[in-house]
């Protein structure tokens, strides 16, 4: 049976290729997708998400509109990574396929795809964890029948990619990490120190949307653009890390996690300059009476690589 998610999204140039991904991998079953601010603000995120959908066929999914600011009510975004509209200002070329899908109001939307789905759903978040917090604040005993949150964020024991610790779904909203991994909820985290070793390179994107010739391969040539020239000239990386597919390949196809490890979470939400960071411990022992979650710690990096470009990169017959 195909497992039933919600895409929780800040689409995002990462974002926009996790939601082909997730839409076209035959182990899930997309119900809906739900936008929150980060990379950009809500309303260029829920544009952007529409417009990816329209590139596949999204007739039954549901798409919610949810929180424009964090639960402390601050905004942070990062265009300079994902472009003003999250695709690496690619949106109007594609804006003709804009799915036609009524938008609803996140947290009820997914309120009620996890009351009402005969199976337990799971929630793959690939931006700040805001519209998850507020639906946990909402109706916890809804958000308990959850069978599992996959939230890409976090860095462990490493760097920072928004600040010198913090990873940036994290860092922008701090609070709603504490409020989901309080909530009793089973919670894998995909952080930062695993998403980084899955680099794409600019040569593998251009070979693989020749040979394959789809709408799709064109589009992630394209929305990759931006995002690749940012890490170009921060990093003299010619590339882009592919954070958000990740997440989604591993609800997916399980198998991929090759080590998980059960640790307390510490997240700093008073940090004056470390806001955001992830520890599993501090000096005072903090951890003992921090919420237990899961952290992936090692992937199978080749079997994800062969599931990413069978999946969107399909060579013709
Ligand atoms: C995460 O932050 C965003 O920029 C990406 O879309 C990804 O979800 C990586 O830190
Ligand atoms: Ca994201």
């Amino acid at each position: 049976m195909k497992r039933p998610v919600i895409l929780d999204v800040d689409t995002g140039v990462d974002d926009s290729i996790a939601l082909l991904l997730a839409m076209k991998l035959p182990q899930l079953n997309v119900k809906a997708v739900t936008t929150v601010s980060g990379n950009v603000h809500v309303d260029e995120v829920t544009e952007s998400t529409k417009t990816v959908l329209g590139l596949v066929d999204h007739t039954a999914v549901r798409v919610g509109k949810g929180s424009s600011v964090s639960l402390r009510h601050t905004r942070f975004h990062a265009p300079e990574v994902h472009g003003s509209d999250g695709l690496g200002n690619v949106r109007k070329k594609y804006e003709q396929f804009k799915a036609r899908i009524k938008t609803e109001r996140a947290v009820p939307l997914i309120l009620d795809v996890v009351r009402n789905n005969d199976t337990s759903v799971t929630i793959i978040a690939t931006g700040p964890l805001t519209n998850i917090a507020r639906a946990v604040q909402k109706d916890i005993r809804i958000m308990r029948r959850v069978k599992e949150i996959i939230s890409m964020g976090g860095s462990f024991e490493y760097r920072g990619n928004t600040g010198p610790l913090a990873e940036f779904n994290y860092y922008v909203d701090p609070d709603a990490v504490d409020v989901v991994a309080r909530a009793g909820i089973p919670l894998t985290i995909v952080p930062l120190n695993i998403t980084e070793t899955v680099p794409l390179h600019r040569e593998e994107i251009v070979g693989w949307s020749r040979l394959s010739r789809t709408h799709g391969a064109e589009f992630i040539k394209d929305v990759t653009k931006f995002y690749m020239d940012y890490h170009k000239k921060t990093e003299s990386f010619n590339g882009g890390y592919m954070h958000d597919p990740l997440a989604v390949a591993i609800a997916a196809v399980p198998g991929l996690v090759k080590r998980i490890k059960r640790l307390p979470l510490l997240i700093e939400t008073e940090g004056t300059f470390t806001s955001g960071t992830t520890l599993t411990r501090d000096a005072k022992g903090s951890e003992k009476r921090a919420p237990v979650v899961s952290v992936i710690t090692k992937i199978d990096r080749q079997r994800f690589w062969k599931i990413f470009r069978k999946t969107l990169f399909p060579l013709p017959d």
